[in-house]
């Protein structure tokens, strides 16, 4: 039985409303199988316009098997391509980021422009077609400043995912910001541990005491059900939708993303100590507003978000293998904030970074108790954890019809 065979039997008979087996938490043939489902199939967010602010600037990002190059060319077009040379193989683009005329690669200097096109090489003969060497291109699409690829051959329609969430973002101005900070932490767990501890907030009053200073614990505002019936919630929208602001929730059919606007706890205004801005210059006119909460978005299987008054937080989350997850953290500022006059950066970095380390460490512990062969799935608590049966339910599902679908890639484990 091919291991493509054993995750479709397996998902098939699951219990419903309990963690998954063992093996998906841990097992590198299980996780190579993810890899091909979901992160080489799927639009990922990567980055951000705003990294990319002039021509010739260039990122480079890692996506399991995949080497990616994101450029922004000299008609300003940010364009995402292969990073594997045509002539050898040579990754072309060693360093994570930088700005460059040219793309050179180091081992014998072929020479590519930024949008891939082969311009230069030695002594190929007179017959040698440089048009047909360029940089294999991926699929691009910036959102409102979210930059997101996809490694497929043939892409999924992006349409309904841009033509959702661009009306809410766009208020926010992503174009116009700067990264004021980023940082990526290694998590010692599957990716799905990570998200699974991301969509619930039943852990955050015993391990996020700088983030609960603001950030509601109601399981109607991480998870994905009861929001449309909480007055709370519906007033919270009014006060948004009023001032010119999309609010109300919305989640794809197939369970991949979701949006909407939710309140901070009362008086609170931003993720800081103080609860207040932590940022003197505004996003923009409409989210000059006080009580307009946090616009939290996700879309699996790379990104959550939160966007604020003041500031905007995105993280990204890629796996480095079966028991490993990088996960950035970027935080937006407008970007003509001065660091040290319109903002402090400890305050502005303060509760996520403390947040994000208590997430490794939970997630890292209930990697470590999965290992244990005394392991065996436990039941959600349905009241707190709808968010995370959701996004067990949508992995389990897409991973059942793309297991099922015979037209798919042959398993490179299988
Ligand atoms: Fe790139 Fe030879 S492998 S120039």
């Amino acid at each position: 039985m091919t291991i493509r065979q054993k995750m479709l039997d397996e998902l098939k008979n699951r219990r419903d409303g309990f963690t998954l087996a063992r093996p998906f938490y841990t097992d590198p043939d299980y996780f190579r199988v993810d890899m091909e489902n979901f992160y080489y199939r799927d639009w990922l967010f990567v980055a951000h316009d705003c990294e990319l602010p002039r021509p010739g600037n260039y990122l480079t990002i890692q996506i399991g098997d995949y080497s990616v190059i994101l450029t922004r060319g000299r008609d300003k077009v940010i364009r995402a391509l292969h990073n594997s040379c045509r002539h050898r193989g040579s990754r072309v683009c060693a360093n994570e980021k930088g700005t460059t005329a040219k793309l050179v690669c180091p081992y014998h200097q072929w020479t590519y422009d930024l949008d891939g096109s082969l311009q230069y090489v030695r002594h190929m003969g007179e017959d040698f077609d440089k048009a047909q060497y360029g940089l294999k291109p991926v699929h691009c699409e910036s959102i409102e400043g979210y930059i997101f690829i996809c490694l497929a051959e043939h892409a999924p329609d992006i349409a309904p995912l841009r033509d959702r969430i661009a009306p809410y973002i766009a208020p926010h101005n992503i174009r116009e910001t700067k990264v004021a900070f980023k940082s990526s932490i290694v998590e010692k767990g599957n990716w799905k541990l990570v998200w699974e501890n991301n969509r619930e907030c039943y852990h955050c009053a015993a391990n996020h005491p700088e983030l609960c200073r603001t950030y509601p614990e109601a399981a109607s505002v991480t998870g994905v059900q009861g929001m449309a019936d909480d007055p709370e919630i519906q007033a919270h929208w009014a006060h948004c939708e009023a001032g010119g602001l999309e609010a109300k929730f919305f989640i794809n059919p197939d369970g991949q993303f979701r949006i909407t606007r939710m309140p901070l706890i009362p008086g609170a205004e931003s993720y800081t100590m103080s609860g207040q801005r932590a940022v003197k210059k505004p996003m923009g006119p409409k989210t000059n507003v006080a009580g307009i909460g946090a616009l939290l978005l996700f879309h699996y299987p790379t990104t959550w978000n939160h966007f604020l008054g003041d500031h905007a937080i995105s993280f990204r989350v890629l796996p480095l293998g079966p028991e490993e997850t990088e996960v950035t953290t970027t935080w937006m500022v407008p970007k003509d904030a001065v660091e040290g006059i319109d903002y402090d950066l400890e305050e502005l970095t303060h509760v996520w970074t403390f947040t994000n380390d208590q997430d490794r460490q939970i997630v890292e512990e209930n990697a470590r108790g999965i290992r244990s062969p005394a392991y065996e799935p436990g039941p959600y608590c349905e009241e707190d954890e709808g968010g995370v049966m959701q996004f067990v339910e949508w992995y389990a599902n897409t991973s059942i019809s793309r297991l099922s679908d015979t037209a798919a890639p042959l398993s490179i484990v299988a």
